[in-house]
C-alpha cells in the first residue's frame, strides 16, 4: 500500500485549470483534498479507468495502439501505489487526479485523452459503487464466520442450561444453545441488508458525465458488462447525485454492529465475577497497569464502543444528503470518511467477535446455581398447579409467590425447602414427586415445546433451520470486482459477465 506521505510542496498545474487560474490558497487545498482518504479507492478508480479506456477504444476515440500504452500505464500506476512509490500531493486533491496526472507523465499527451466523455462526478460514483460491492462481499464472509461460530457453540451446548433474563432478572431456564441461537438469528437478519446494499451498488453510474450525459455515443452496456453491473443508471442526474448504495451499506453495517454490541455486552456481563458464566482466554483480554488481578474484556468493550461511530457514520451520510440540491455538490465528498470508517471497523470487529465466541469457556455449574437462586422455575410450578391440581392460574401464581417469599426469608432455594416448610404455604406442595418434577431445570426447558421454544426437540429443529440458512448464504454469489483486469492489457478482449 501507499506510504501515506502527502506532500504540499509541489506546484502542480491543476488538471481542471480553465476559467479558474488554478491558483488555490493553501486553505482551499487543505479543506478540499480527499486523497488522504480516497487513496483507498485506488483499485476501483483504476478499474473504472481501464473499463472507460476500453470503451473509448470501441468508439474509435482511442486506437488499439493507444490502448497498448494506456492500459499498461494503469497497471504500472497500480504497482507504484502498492509499493508506496506514488507520492500523494494535496494539490492533486483526489485519487482521480493523482491517477490521471501520473498517466500523463507515463504516456505523455496520449494520457490526456482518457478523460474524454467522463467527469470526476461519475468517476467518484462508480468508485464508491465498486467499493461497496467489495465491502459487501468481504463482510458477508466475515459475518458468516461469526454465524458459524455461534452455530458451533450452540451445537456443543444443547444440554447446558442457563438462565434466560428479562429486565436483567432471572426469568426462566433455557438451553444455552437457545441463547446462542438467538444471537445467530438476530445477526443473520443483516445478511439480506448486505445483499440489498450490494444490489443497489450494481446500477452503473459511469457514463453519466458531470450530470447531463456526454457528447459521445458511449457504450454503457459495454461498461456495465465489463465491470459486472446488472443495469445502467437510467438518469444521469440521479446517478451522480445519489448515494443510496452507501447509505444501504452503512445501514447494514450499523445493524451488524448493533447486534455485535449486544453480544459483547453479554460477554462483558457473563465474564464478570458477579455472573461468572464464562471466561475468556488470556490472549483476548487485557490486564490493568495498576490492578494486578485484572483480566479485562477489552475486545468486547471496544466492539460495543465502536457501534457508536458505525451508527453515526450512517447518520452522517443521511444528514449530508438532506436537502442537497441536484446534482453533484462538493458536500458529497464527505461520504468518504463514514464509508471507509465503517468498512474498517467491521473488518476489525467481526473477526474479534468470532474469536471470542469460539474460545470462551462456559461454566455450567455457575449457570445452574444462578437459576436456583433466581427461583427460575416458579412459573413452571404455578403451571403445574393449574394443570395437575386444578387451580386457576391467578390462585397458583399467588401460592407460588408466597412459597418464593418463604424460601427467600429462609435463605434457601426452592429445592432446599422441606415438605413441612412447603406445607405451610399449600398442601399441594407436600407432594414430593409433583414438586420436584415441576421445579426441575431440564424438565422445565423441555416443556417449552412450542415452535421456536427451548425444548430439546425444538432446539434440534432450530439447529437444522440455522444450518440450512447458512448453506443458503454460503451458496450466494457475492460479486467481487475483477481487479485483475487492470493488468490485462489486451485491448479488444470481451469481458465475461461474472
Ligand atoms: N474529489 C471529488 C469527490 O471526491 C471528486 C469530484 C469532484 N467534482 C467536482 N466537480 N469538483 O467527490
Amino acid at each position: 500500500m501507499t506510504s501515506g506521505r502527502i506532500s504540499t510542496s509541489a506546484k502542480a498545474r491543476q488538471l481542471w485549470q480553465g476559467r479558474s487560474s488554478g491558483e488555490q490558497s493553501p486553505l482551499a487545498r487543505q479543506i478540499g483534498e480527499s486523497i488522504s482518504l480516497d487513496i483507498q479507492l485506488y483499485l476501483e478508480d483504476l478499474l473504472g479507468s481501464a473499463a472507460h479506456a476500453r470503451m473509448l477504444g470501441r468508439l474509435g476515440i482511442l486506437s488499439s495502439a493507444d490502448l497498448d500504452q494506456i492500459l499498461p500505464g494503469l497497471a504500472q500506476i497500480k504497482r507504484e501505489i502498492e509499493s508506496g512509490r506514488m507520492e500523494l500531493q494535496i494539490e492533486l486533491e483526489d485519487i482521480h487526479t493523482h491517477i490521471e496526472t501520473r498517466l500523463i507523465e507515463i504516456c505523455g499527451d496520449l494520457g490526456k485523452k482518457l478523460h474524454t466523455a467522463r467527469s470526476r462526478n461519475d468517476q467518484v460514483a462508480v468508485d464508491t459503487h465498486l467499493y461497496v460491492r467489495r465491502a459487501c462481499a468481504d463482510q458477508a464472509a466475515l459475518l458468516l464466520a461469526v454465524l458459524r461460530a455461534l452455530m458451533q457453540r450452540a451445537t456443543e451446548n444443547i444440554d447446558t442450561i442457563v438462565a434466560g433474563y428479562t429486565h436483567l432478572q432471572v426469568a426462566q431456564p433455557i438451553r444455552l444453545a437457545h441463547h446462542l441461537l438467538a444471537h445467530f438469528w438476530l445477526l443473520e437478519k443483516s445478511m439480506p441488508r448486505l445483499q440489498q446494499a450490494n444490489r443497489q451498488a450494481r446500477i452503473l453510474p459511469l457514463g453519466s458525465g458531470a450530470m447531463a450525459g456526454v457528447n459521445y455515443p458511449t457504450d454503457r452496456d459495454f461498461l456495465a458488462a465489463f465491470l459486472g453491473f446488472d443495469s445502467i443508471a437510467p438518469n444521469s442526474m440521479a446517478a451522480v447525485a445519489g448515494r443510496d448504495h452507501i447509505t444501504d451499506y452503512l445501514y447494514a453495517a450499523a445493524t451488524i454492529m448493533q447486534h455485535a454490541s449486544r453480544i459483547c455486552e453479554e460477554i462483558i456481563l457473563w465474564n464478570s465475577v458477579e455472573f461468572g458464566f464464562i471466561s475468556l482466554p488470556d490472549e483476548l483480554t487485557t490486564g490493568s497497569s495498576i490492578m494486578p488481578q485484572k483480566k479485562n474484556p477489552d475486545l468486547a468493550e471496544l466492539i460495543r464502543g465502536k457501534y457508536g461511530r458505525v451508527w453515526s457514520n450512517l447518520n452522517n451520510v443521511l444528514v449530508t444528503l438532506k436537502s442537497l440540491p441536484l446534482t453533484y455538490n462538493r458536500d458529497l465528498q464527505e461520504d468518504r470518511w463514514p464509508l471507509l470508517d465503517s468498512r474498517r471497523q467491521l473488518d476489525l470487529s467481526l473477526p474479534a467477535l468470532e474469536a471470542m465466541i469460539q474460545s470462551m469457556q462456559f461454566h455450567p455449574e455457575r449457570m445452574r446455581s444462578t437459576l436456583a437462586s433466581g427461583y427460575a422455575t416458579a412459573t413452571d410450578l404455578a403451571d403445574a398447579l393449574v394443570q395437575q391440581k386444578n387451580l386457576s392460574f391467578r390462585e397458583a401464581h399467588h401460592l407460588v409467590g408466597a412459597l418464593v417469599a418463604l424460601a427467600h426469608k429462609e435463605g434457601k432455594v426452592l429445592s432446599e425447602l422441606s415438605p413441612t416448610e412447603r406445607g405451610t404455604v399449600s398442601v399441594h406442595f407436600v407432594d414430593e414427586a409433583f414438586y420436584t418434577a415441576a421445579i426441575d431445570l431440564y424438565r422445565s426447558a423441555d416443556r417449552k415445546i412450542s415452535a421456536g421454544g427451548t425444548a430439546r426437540t425444538r432446539i434440534e429443529e432450530q439447529l437444522r433451520l440455522a444450518e440450512s440458512r447458512l448453506d443458503f448464504w454460503e451458496s450466494q454469489e457475492w460479486y467481487r470486482p475483477p481487479f485483475e483486469w487492470i493488468e490485462q492489457t489486451g485491448a479488444w478482449d470481451e469481458p465475461s459477465r461474472p
